[in-house]
């Protein structure tokens, strides 16, 4: 699988796999422990989780599908906002997602932070403690490297004027054919790579896309993990709990869509 370079040299696929809301039902949890553990061989060796989802259930299913090859996967997991504080809270949030993974090493950490919280969601830590706190685990061997999520243009310019704010790995945001915003803004200045989410669940149903898909022998949402993809700095992470849809998302990695595929989509699904 193609992959993407992360500012440090690492290589990452440029399709991972997304875990929200794995772990909140059980009778589901066969299901996506297979699904994860087929991703891995397929190439899909990312794996995206948070501390947060499913109140720390998700990272006991990547806990489950990575049992026996911790050494093929990249896990990806997120501190609560709530936690961000250091050295307060963050070092205790992340030894319990250590401890859910079954891991002695998380690959990357991400603050896990959203534009539009509540209130009392906010996270009020300023974000040269979180740097500062990301640093230190990182020196202590807990995390191998960090990032953050939902940040915007004007914050990702304050994070990185932060002393240590340049080390940031990744910024995971929402990016679709049907969420374009970071083409405005985002991702042409972004000198990291971006983690793309919900590349999928917000595609509306559409026969343009239909067509397109149909001239591929592939799928709709195949169609529209391709199109997110196209970009050379821009990792996908597809949440599938079920072997049929993570085999589909695999391929859609070999796709090659065409000019008139993109001038088609371009036109449907206009920034
Ligand atoms: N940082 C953040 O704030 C944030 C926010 C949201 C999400 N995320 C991360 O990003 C991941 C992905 O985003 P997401 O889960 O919101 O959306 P998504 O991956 O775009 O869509 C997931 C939905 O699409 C379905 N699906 C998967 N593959 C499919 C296929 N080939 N054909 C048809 N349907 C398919 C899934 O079905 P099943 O239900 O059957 O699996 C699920 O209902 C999350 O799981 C999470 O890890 C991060």
């Amino acid at each position: 699988m193609r992959t993407v370079r992360l500012p440090d040299g690492t290589l990452v696929p440029v399709l991972g796999q997304g875990t929200w809301p794995m772990g909140a039902n059980t009778a589901l949890r066969a299901n996506e422990i297979a699904a994860l553990r087929l991703g891995i061989d397929l190439g899909m060796t990312l794996i995206d989780t948070a501390e947060d989802y499913s109140a720390g259930e998700a990272e006991k299913v990547v806990a489950a599908a990575i049992s026996g090859q911790r050494e093929r996967a990249f896990i990806v997991t997120k501190v609560h906002p709530f936690n961000a504080s250091f050295p307060l809270k963050m070092p205790a949030a992340c030894e319990g997602s250590l401890k859910r993974l079954r891991t002695d090493c998380i690959d990357l950490y991400l603050l896990h932070w959203w534009r539009g919280q509540l209130p009392e969601l906010r996270c009020h830590v300023p974000l040269s403690e979180i740097v500062g706190g990301f640093e230190m685990l990182k020196q202590a061997g807990k995390i191998k490297r960090w990032g953050v999520s939902n940040f915007a243009r004007d914050e990702m310019i304050m994070l990185q004027t932060c002393p240590g704010g340049v080390r940031c790995t990744t910024n995971q945001v929402p990016y679709s054919l049907n969420a374009r915003g970071i083409e405005r803004d985002l991702l042409p200045t972004a000198n990291y790579p971006i983690m793309a989410y919900s590349p999928i669940r917000v595609v509306p149903k559409s026969a343009v896309i239909n067509a397109i898909a149909t001239r591929h022998g592939v799928s709709p949402a195949q169609i529209a993990l391709a199109w997110v993809i196209r970009h050379q700095n821009v990792i996908a992470i597809p949440k599938s709990g079920n072997v049929a849809y993570t085999r589909e998302n695999a391929a859609a990695a070999d796709i090659q869509l065409t000019q008139q595929d993109y001038g088609e989509l371009e036109v449907e699904f206009r920034l």
